[in-house]
This record gives structure tokens, sequence and C-alpha cells, in this order.
């Protein structure tokens, strides 16, 4: 999972559009990046460890000017983050560059075979033995041969960009499972990983599929499969606000993110509710088949996981459908028992998760109809599932996933609501208070002032334990995955009733527990749990119900104004996020970027 890009024009200069284009894609990986150009018979290339800024020092030594070339962010997986692991790799003769996103499983195979033929290694990267297999097969005259004959040895899920200082105009990309899509422009063609590195060029795309291999030259993109046979692939409008992925004044991506979340709310919930009524056309679910489901299976991973709690609880509350929710790494080696009538819902911001993929494929084996909630436009999953509902986030840049998470949330409560319906147990007055959910989201963030203070109680902390009962438990543990993430805090959620059966013991003179509780029927029994600990020492950080907040002896308030409860997780999740966020900026974090992780995780 590492972010890719190339630029192949008339003219240009494709130095400065690959290094703003890895700008856009470092959310993909940031632990080494590089930059490689092919011309006038050269390949020049600059590389180094760490995060761009470090590229940037020496981005002059590459020549300006030059129309072709391809740039790489990394997030390691064969091979430690240094200089010479870092992409782009070349062949012996430095003829051939090429970038690569993804494993190659069969690389030790490959590589053995290439040293015993005379190829000279320089890193420990899987990634290399492609330009060496390139070369081997004559790359250095005919790329596109060349790249053919490789692709019928390499084995693993992935995506490279080629490029040959012979062959100065043009790239060769190689799709297999790992996401790319190519740009169009006027005498200029471009292709990433992702659609945010040339948004800024242009808005036209196309978006390769797996086994694609395109040749890409200023004027054409020429697309078929492995064996030649050309694939007709749509063109396809890009209609991102890329304001959007800008941080517009705020310090980092993730503070961005959590505050326009009530506008972002508005935009997910824009044209899915009619009166009273949810608008299931608008969910990408053809009415029939809602009529259909029977069970859902949810499988995610990470914060989407987490948002699939929340859904089980509201739909099996509203509706009375049974939800089973898995992690995807898990459920595709379960061997799960999926029967007729069950739906198999994949969540995902990205879109590009190896296991939820993995997940969707199995469910499709089966014959079980799949259903994805996903915010990327025209990823792996919103094409390779049978229906789709986008989340409507907006580019999510920061790792830590916020916006993508309560709009996620949004799109299940509207499934929830609308199978609701469909069972005789419609709740209007719930689909009215909805509306209303963008407008309190604000009053919440609002609210917040003595959130920074609360920051500096936690910093210094060593644990920090997470408490909630129902929807509550499945925000508490949402919220100890954002502080562990950005903040590199150690954090457990607990059911707050499970406490006594054992992590009570844990709880010393000032260790902090945060109580989520907005779940006004069961509000008493998290009261006993949080006197518990507090009889404990422990120093409570209360995000309660607004109405109920004055019941509670909390050490710190951050109170939620809810209108309904089982309305309440996208609200409460706006302090979780913020206390994780200013937390991570005291301890000094590196917040969009925390350390040893990455964006998407298109690798098992
Ligand atoms: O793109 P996805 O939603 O499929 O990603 C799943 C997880 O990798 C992701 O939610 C991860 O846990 C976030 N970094 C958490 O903030």
């Amino acid at each position: 999972m590492c972010g890719i890009v190339g630029y192949v024009g008339r003219e240009g200069d494709a130095r400065s559009f690959l290094f703003d284009g890895l700008k856009r894609l470092e959310y993909r990986g940031y632990d080494s990046a590089g930059i490689a150009l092919a011309y006038r018979g050269t390949i020049a290339i600059q590389k180094s460890q760490g995060k761009l800024t470090v590229l940037q020092e020496s981005l002059d030594l590459l020549p300006s000017g030059v129309p072709c070339g391809i740039g790489h962010t990394r997030w390691a997986t064969h091979g430690r983050p240094t200089d010479a692991n870092a992409h782009p790799h070349t062949d012996c003769q430095k003829v051939i560059a090429t970038v690569h996103n993804g494993i190659i499983e069969n690389f030790q195979e490959l590589r053995e075979e290439l040293l015993a033929n005379g190829h000279h290694f320089t890193s420990e990267t899987d990634s290399e033995v492609i330009p060496h297999l390139l070369e081997a097969y004559g790359g250095t005259d005919d790329l596109v041969n060349a790249v053919r004959r490789a692709e019928e040895r390499l084995r693993g899920a992935y995506a490279f960009l080629a490029i040959s200082s012979r062959q100065p105009d043009i790239i060769v990309a190689v799709r297999r499972s790992s996401p790319l899509v190519v740009g169009i422009g006027e005498g200029v063609n471009y292709v990433a990983s992702d659609i945010s590195a040339f948004l800024t060029m242009t808005r036209r795309a196309q978006v390769l599929e797996n086994g694609d291999l395109a040749v890409i030259t200023p004027e054409t993109v020429n697309i078929s499969n492995v064996h030649g046979m050309p694939m007709l692939r749509p063109e396809m409008t890009i209609d991102w606000d890329i304001r959007k992925a800008e941080r517009r004044g705020y310090a980092h991506f993730m503070l961005k993110e959590i505050m326009e979340q009530p506008d972002v709310w508005g935009d997910c919930l824009l044209g899915r509710i009619r009166d009273e009524r949810v608008l299931v056309e608008e969910l990408g679910l053809p009415l029939p088949h809602l009529g259909e489901i029977r069970r859902i299976h949810v499988v995610a991973a990470g914060t989407a996981y987490h948002a699939g709690l929340v859904g089980k609880a509201l739909i099996e509350r509203l509706a009375r459908v049974p939800v089973d929710v898995s992690v995807a790494s898990e459920f595709r080696y379960q061997d799960p028992v999926l029967e007729p009538g069950t739906v198999v819902l994949a969540i995902s911001q990205s879109g590009e998760t190896a296991d939820t993929l993995a997940s969707v494929y199995l469910a499709r084996e089966q014959g079980v109809p799949t259903y994805a909630v996903v915010n990327t436009v025209g990823s792996t999953l919103a094409r390779d599932s049978d229906y789709v509902a986008y989340t409507h986030a907006g580019p999510e840049i920061a790792v830590a996933s916020t916006k993508a998470y309560t709009t996620q949330i949004l799109v299940l409560t509207l499934l929830a609501l609308a199978l609701a319906e469909r069972n005789g147990r419609a709740r209007p007055d719930l689909v009215r208070a909805l509306r209303r959910v963008p407008m309190l989201g604000q009053e919440t963030l609002d609210g917040l002032n003595n959130i920074r203070a609360m920051a500096a109680e936690l910093m210094r902390s060593r644990d920090v334990f997470y408490i909630g009962r129902g929807l509550d438990y499945a925000l508490a543990m949402e919220g100890q995955l954002k502080i562990k993430e950005i903040a590199y805090i150690h954090a457990e959620a607990y059911a707050a009733g499970e406490m006594k059966h054992g992590t009570l013991a844990l709880i010393e003179e000032g260790t902090p527990v945060v109580a989520v509780v907005t779940e006004r029927t069961i509000a008493r029994k998290t009261l006993s749990n949080i006197l518990e600990v507090k009889a404990r020492g422990a120093e409570v950080f209360g995000i309660i119900d607004a109405q109920m907040a004055h019941q509670f002896p909390v050490d710190h308030l951050l109170p939620v104004p809810v209108s309904d409860p089982l309305l309440a997780p996208v609200l409460a999740a706006l302090p979780l996020q913020l206390l994780a966020y200013w937390t991570a900026v005291d301890r000094g974090r590196d917040v969009d970027q925390p350390r040893n992780l990455a964006k998407s995780v298109t690798v098992e």
C-alpha cells in the first residue's frame, strides 16, 4: 500500500506534477519517496528515506521540463525504509525504472533466478524483481512486450508503472488487484493509485480493472489484457470538490475532516429522505432486493468495523433483522455459514482494503449478494459489489478515519430505517429527527470549548480505558482506536459491565476512564460502573447526553445534545475524535501520518 503516480506529456514538467501528486498520495505511505524521469537516453532518479519533505531537498537535482516520469511514496512491507529500498527501482543498465504498489509473492524465486542469470540487485525489496525481469525479457528495447511477458511470471496483488529512457514517451501501467486510475488531459495523460493525485489537472478518468495493462502516451491510452486483447474502460467525469482534499487553513487534515462533519453529513443525507421516508433506491438497493434481506453479515476493518457494530445495533433494534459483524481478516478464513437470504455488507472508506475485498469475493463465490457502503467512487469494492451506497464524505486524507466513520453510520441508519419500514416498524419520528443531525453536529462542536484542557490532562497518561454499554460500547471501541492510532497511548474499550470481571484491577489513583453515556434506558447501569471506577481512584471523562449530564459525577464533562439516542453515535463521535486529536497534538505526534500506518491497507 504505497502511492504511485505517472506523467507523460508532449511537453510539461513531470517533476513538479509528480511531486505534487505524491503529496496528495502521501497518506498511502510515507516511509520513503522517489521520482524517476526518462529523457535523452537517461533515467534520472532521486529517492530518499523519510517523508516527501526530505525528497523535496534534492528535487532540484532532477532536470526540469522533462515530460515523462513516475513517482512513488512507500509504506514498507519487504525491506526496511531506507534510501536503497525506496522506489523507483531500475534494471542493471539503468534504462528501465519502475514503481510498484502491493506484494510480489514469488519474488524470492524470481530474484534467485535473476541473480543466477547475472542480475545485480541493490535493495531488499520484492519490487526490484520487476525492472530486472523486464530487462531479462528485452524491455530495454520493447517495454510493452517485456511487461506482457513479465506479467505471466509475477504472482500477487499489485500495480506497477514502468518507463524506459529509450522510449521516453510511454508509461506502461499494470493493475492486478491494487488500484490504478488513468487521468486524461490534452496532450498529456496521468496515471495514479488514486484520482486525487491528478484532480487539479483533469476530471476525466478511466479506472483500470484487474488484469489490465495500459500503454499510456501523451495522446493515447490503450488498455488491453496481458495477452493484448483490447479492453474497453468507460471514461468517467469526477465531480469531487478538490478543495475538500486540501487543508484550507487547518493545522491538520484530521482537524479539518472532523470540523467539516456537519456539512458532510448534510451531503450524505441529501436526496435520501423524502417527507418521513427513506428513499431506498438512493441507497443503491433496488426495492425488490430490500424485501429479500433476512440476515446481514457485515465485513470491515478498523474504524469501518466499528461503524458496523453501530449498524448492527441500529438494524436489529429498528428492523429486527439479525446482523453479524466480522473483522474482514477473520471472516475470509472462517469458512462462514452464509444462508440464503443473507447479504454480505462490506463497509470501507477506501474501497481498497485487501481483507474486505477478499471477504466480498468469498461471499460472491458462495452465491450471496454483496452490498458495499463505501466512500471512494470507482473503487474496487464499489465496482465489484452487487449494490453500492456511497457515503459522500469526500476525500478523507488523514490516516485516522473520522468523517468516513460517521457517514458510514448515517448510511447504516438510513438502511435500518428502510428495513424497519419494510418490516412494518416505520419510524417517521426518527427520519424527521435525522434531518436535524447536521445542525446538532455543529452544536456539539460549538459546545466543546473545554476539550483542549481535557486533552492536556490525558496527554501524560500511559493507559486509558473507554467504557460504555450498547451503542456507547461500540463508540468506546472507536474512541480507543483513535487515541492509540494518533497519540500512541495504550487504550482499551470495555463493555462497562465487564470491568468488574477483571479489568477493574488495573484502575488506580488517576487512571483515566472515558465513559460514553447516550443510551438513556441503561444510563443508570453505566452510572454504577462510573461510580465503581471512581471509587478506585479513576479520573473520569464523561461524554454524556446533555439531558442527563447533571446526574453523572464525572471529573470532566463533554455534553452531547442528543435528540434520540439512536442518532447519538455520530454526535458522540465528535468529542471522541477531538479528544484523541488534541491529545496527539499535545504529545507532539504526527497526527495526519501516524507511525507505522498508512491510509489504505491494500496488502493482507
Ligand atoms: O478504507 P477502509 O475503511 O476499508 O479502512 C479500514 C481501516 O484500515 C481503517 O478504518 C483504519 O482502521 C483507520 N486508520 C482508523 O482510523
